[in-house]
């Protein structure tokens, strides 16, 4: 990789060497220097984004509100999650059903019969119980029928571990046709671990499917709709993008098991569950009870990019199975049905709602399309198998979509055989278009600050880079010991540094994974932390957030006698300036144990304000986390600076993420 763009990146072997002449800044003022006249990239909208995983209880059982598990009996076991009731002196039984030849999609029900008014019922135990919200409103939902005669009452209950009800309504199904009976009741206490009772009262029987229960004060309040407080952490990142819906379950384990878009579209009790393939990954972290019901599916999923301003990245399976599992692959001229997905797909988000697609989006509320522009071929294959199926859908998507830009892997690692095969393979195809490269990171918090250089010798005139999925590993990757702890965020700032400076090739960045339930994880670290009430942002996050909502929209040199900052004095840095705000905004990582008596030079600006901002996050414990009980314990502190003759006089506190913004008069 030649062709270096600019003296300040081919100096990176001089910022090495000066890295060994640490500990010498703590004295006299460090004087930095930030070339506001001579902008070096343009960075992109989309710069810092997220990736969305159903990973770690991330969809169903987490920010799909939804707190019935396994509501339509469709998991392999289909009692999983329920458990028969009985009140004293009753009598009844409840028996699965399946009419698979009526509705292959959704083909259980349960039929509950009941000897006596006093009931007999079933009890849904939620996600690891279900979080109740005093004084809100909850919304009970059930498809049903009654086959014999309409003599039963269906009185639903939301009840403490204590077996208290804290909430209860009562619906009465008709006739011998199925159809929905919603009914709405308010909690009168607050638990996080509550189950749900559902009682069939009354001599006789009643069928019963697709049995649901949601809070009110969803997102946007929008029915059967996603959790507001995780929806909100999302929000304030102001992210470029959205990627979804994964990582590995887009290959599922097998093919059989993959992530089918259309059949995560259109009504809800249409929506083909499927195992999630987190559910036996790894030993130590067993979830069987983890399925994919879809409740978010592909349109919820561009919804959610619109409403939090991101652009939707989606990625597609390529006709590949999980190399992690199986491998498996789908011979090469069989790729038909996955490159119509792809091409369905882009209709669904962009067509006309006269459009076989378009029109399926107008028909669920949106007919104005979601305007896609990124699409992703395969999550993280390897090996020539990946390469011929790219091209194939390469071919076929730059004839008939060549707005859309393409994101190609390079697998699970940044460095190795395999990356180096794909790398090479892919910057050297003549005849296919390589647009956008994801590369993952799951490193060592050392490997992210001696990568802030990493990018300072990519071919600027090559494909981009999507810095896909990355995050410190402070024990190992996919250890269960990982933490989410100050060191790990805090190399994870000095890395993003090195991602801005070379914003001319890096255009795209995300954490991952993004969400995981404390009872129901599988991988960790992870960016956002929740139970089934309450939520927060991890270091990592507010490291995330730091760099998301103080872009800029052009890199300038952030220099140290002259050269760029990678890590002398363990100190990285980046400039931009925001041609929409007019400020310069600088991002200083300390990541010594030294207090850093600093001085920041503006060059080529006439003018500055005589006041700016600092924000700092920081911690003198490398091992601090957040968490329920102090979620703020690393978060970012604002406070004015003074700005005089262009300089701004700053002491950096040891292991701290600085952020300056100052105005251009
Ligand atoms: O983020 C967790 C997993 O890591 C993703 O599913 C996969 O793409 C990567 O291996």
């Amino acid at each position: 990789m030649t062709n270096m763009k600019n003296k300040y990146f081919s100096l990176g072997a001089l910022a090495v060497a000066c890295m060994m002449s640490a500990n010498v800044a703590a004295q006299k003022a460090t004087s930095f220097v930030v070339k506001a006249n001579q902008p070096t990239a343009e960075i992109q909208p989309t710069m810092w984004g997220i990736f969305f995983e159903d990973i770690n209880l991330g969809a169903d059982g987490g920010i799909y509100a939804e707190l019935v598990k396994n509501r339509s009996f469709e998991f392999a076991t289909p009692m999983m999650g329920w458990k028969e009731q009985k009140k004293n002196g009753t009598t009844g039984k409840a028996l699965v059903h399946n009419q698979e030849a009526i509705n292959p999609s959704n083909r259980r029900f349960i039929r509950v019969e009941s000897g006596s008014d006093e009931g007999f019922g079933l009890s849904n135990e939620g996600f690891r119980g279900m979080g109740i919200k005093k004084g809100n409103q909850y919304n009970f939902s059930v498809l049903a029928r009654q086959p014999q005669g309409d003599n039963v009452a269906v009185v639903v209950e939301l009840v403490n571990p204590d077996g208290k009800s804290i909430g209860s309504a009562t619906v009465t199904p008709q006739g011998k046709q199925w159809k929905k009976y919603n009914v709405s009741f308010t909690a009168t206490e607050t638990e996080p671990k509550a189950y749900l009772n559902v009682w069939a009262k009354g001599k006789g029987t009643v069928d019963m499917d697709m049995i649901s229960l949601f809070p009110q004060d969803t997102w946007k309040q929008r029915p059967n709709g996603l959790r507001a407080d995780m929806v909100q952490l999302l929000a304030d990142m102001k992210p470029g993008f959205f990627r979804f819906p994964g990582g590995c379950i887009v290959e599922g384990r097998t093919l059989d098991e993959r992530f089918e878009w259309k059949k995560t579209i259109g009504p809800i009790e249409n929506r083909e569950l499927t195992v999630n393939r987190w559910n036996t990954e790894f030993g130590h972290r067993l979830t069987p009870d983890y399925y994919q019901s879809f409740g978010l599916g592909f349109f919820e999923y561009f919804q959610l990019s619109e409403d939090i301003g991101a652009e939707p990245l989606p990625i597609l399976n390529c006709g590949m199975a999980c190399q992690f599992n199986t491998g498996e692959v789908v011979p090469l001229d069989q790729l038909d049905t996955y490159i119509q997905d792809a091409l369905d797909l882009i209709e669904f988000a962009n067509g006309g709602v006269n459009t076989t697609w378009g029109k399926k989006r107008a028909d669920m509320g949106h007919p104005e399309p979601f305007n896609m522009k990124f699409l992703g071929v395969g999550n993280e294959q390897w090996g020539e198998q990946y390469i011929e199926r790219y091209k194939i859908f390469a071919k076929v998507l730059s004839e008939k979509h060549p707005e859309i830009k393409l994101i190609t892997t390079t697998g699970p690692f940044p460095d190795g055989e395999e990356f180096d095969y794909l790398n090479t393979t892919l910057r050297g195809m003549k005849d296919t278009r390589v647009d956008i490269i994801d590369e993952h990171y799951y490193r060592a918090p050392e490997w992210f600050k001696e990568n802030a250089t990493r990018y300072d010798s990519y071919d600027r005139k090559g494909p981009k880079i999507f810095a896909g999925e990355y995050a410190s590993q402070t024990v190992a990757i996919a250890s269960p010991d990982n933490r989410n702890n100050w060191n790990a965020a805090l190399s994870e700032a000095a890395f993003m540094t090195g991602l801005e400076r070379n914003a001319d090739v890096v255009v795209m960045a995300s954490y991952a994974p993004l969400f995981a339930h404390v009872e129901g994880w599988q991988w960790t670290p992870d960016m956002i932390w929740v139970d089934n009430l309450r939520s927060f942002g991890t270091p990592n996050y507010q490291v995330q957030k730091l760099f998301s909502t103080n872009s800029g929209t052009q890199v300038v040199p952030v220099l140290l006698d002259g050269i760029a900052v990678t890590g002398q004095n363990n100190t990285f840095a980046s400039a931009s300036i925001d041609k929409k705000t007019n400020e310069v905004i600088l991002k200083v990582v300390n990541t010594s144990d030294k207090e850093m008596n600093n001085e920041f030079v503006i060059d080529g600006v006439k003018k500055l304000q005589n006041r700016g901002t600092h924000t700092e996050l920081r911690s003198d414990n490398l091992n601090q986390e957040n968490s329920f009980e102090n979620p703020k314990a690393v978060s970012p502190v604002q406070k004015q600076i003074q700005v005089k003759n262009n300089k701004v006089q700053l002491k950096l506190q040891p292991y701290s993420v600085n952020v300056i913004r100052v105005k251009i008069s």
